[in-house]
């Protein structure tokens, strides 16, 4: 579906750095947890029998588009399944999050990864044909992927890790298998967002959810150049991408250098600031602090509006957190958050 053919494109004109009369608002992680509905059908299915059925997949996908009435759906799915795709196993353990039972620790381990694999990801083009259908050209679609760094943690450490120990150590001690590891990820990452694009997704975002642990030069070398290659090789023509980084707010000059139409920053940064730095024609995403989320109405509505008048006269804004919503924040602040942003008008 092109983008012509919807009937809210605040979205994707944000993304392409055009004037809109509000900031569109999608919020990371918004088909999830804080949801009870969104409980009503995990609580009978697993997670990845959830991503892995097309019918259910979109279920969840509507669930934020039918009850906040946001103005872009995103995929129900997980970064991870690229790492699965390629032979981890991937399991999501309640209270524990992900976990790989088998770690890539050694050059035998990064041999055994396959590239070759997208039809083990058929399930997602699948699941975004079933969520066009529902959507009906209404808002637009975001499919997404794990950027090489985030998705390449996971695969070294086997699980979430505070401290990406295993990881740096791999980095440091043996970059060439790192290295090696991170191309693989590249290349499938390339074919598996191209495969979303030609399945129907309006626009694409790489989350690169914990590039914060790296330093500059590292951010640099196991992470932009990657980043870069993808953003690269996407047949992006009508499909803006999106480009998240968790330490976005240091790492913005070398994102915008990827070249993709929008940067979603992290909270750190004052996002006009970062704006005014960035080439014309790049767009920003984001950044209020999460947190904001439980504190009362009044101070929402306060908050919203101060970014909202920082950002005044952009070209080129979309709103969300800087990170996504966490499992306990109460519903009916998001839903009153998204009225907030839905009511406001630039003056
Ligand atoms: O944003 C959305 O609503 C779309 C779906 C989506 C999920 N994960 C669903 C999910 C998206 C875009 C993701 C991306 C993702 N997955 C990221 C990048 C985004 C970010 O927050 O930085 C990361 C790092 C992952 C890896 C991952 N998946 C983790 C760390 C966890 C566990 C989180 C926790 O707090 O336990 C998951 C599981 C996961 N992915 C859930 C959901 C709804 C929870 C699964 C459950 O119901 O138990």
């Amino acid at each position: 579906m092109s983008k012509r053919e919807l009937k809210n494109d605040l979205l994707i004109r944000a993304a392409f750095s055009q004037q809109t009369e509000r900031p569109p608002v999608w919020i990371m992680r918004q088909a999830g947890r804080f949801m009870k509905e969104y409980w009503e059908i995990k609580n009978r299915y697993s997670f990845l029998e959830m991503c892995k059925t097309p019918e259910i997949a979109a279920d969840v996908t509507m669930l934020p588009v039918d009850l906040l009435g946001i103005d872009a759906a995103i995929l129900f799915s997980d970064i991870l399944v690229t790492g699965e795709a390629m032979g981890g196993d991937l399991s999501f353990e309640q209270g524990v999050g992900p976990r790989f039972a088998n770690p890539v620790r050694t050059k035998a381990d990064a041999e055994a990864l396959q590239v070759d694999v997208l039809d083990k990801l058929q399930y997602v083009a699948d699941a975004i044909r079933v969520i066009q259908q529902r959507l009906d050209g209404s808002i637009p679609l975001i499919g997404f992927a794990g950027a090489p760094f985030t998705v390449l943690s996971y695969l070294v450490e086997g699980g979430s890790s505070r401290d990406f120990k295993k990881t740096k150590l791999m980095m440091n001690n043996e970059p060439e298998l790192a290295h090696m590891i991170l191309d693989k990820i590249t290349t499938l990452t390339i074919n598996y967002m191209n495969m979303q694009i030609e399945a129907g997704v309006n626009a694409v975002q790489l989350f690169d959810s914990w590039a914060n642990a790296l330093s500059w030069y590292d951010y640099e070398a196991f992470s932009h150049h990657y980043n870069k290659r993808i953003i690269a090789g996407l047949k992006r023509d009508e499909v803006p991408v999106i480009s998240f980084g968790k330490g976005g707010s240091v790492f913005a000059p070398l994102m915008a250098e990827a070249n993709p139409d929008v940067i979603s920053i992290d909270w750190n940064a004052d996002l006009r600031q970062i704006k005014d730095a960035l080439p014309i024609g790049i767009a920003v995403q984001g950044n209020l602090d999460p947190m904001v989320m439980y504190a009362d109405k009044p101070v929402i509505k306060k908050k919203i509006h101060e970014l909202f008048e920082r950002m005044n006269g952009t070209e080129g804004y979309i709103f969300n957190l800087g990170h996504g919503i966490m499992p306990d924040m109460p519903f009916d602040h998001v839903k009153y958050a998204v009225e907030v942003i839905k009511d406001y008008r630039y003056s």
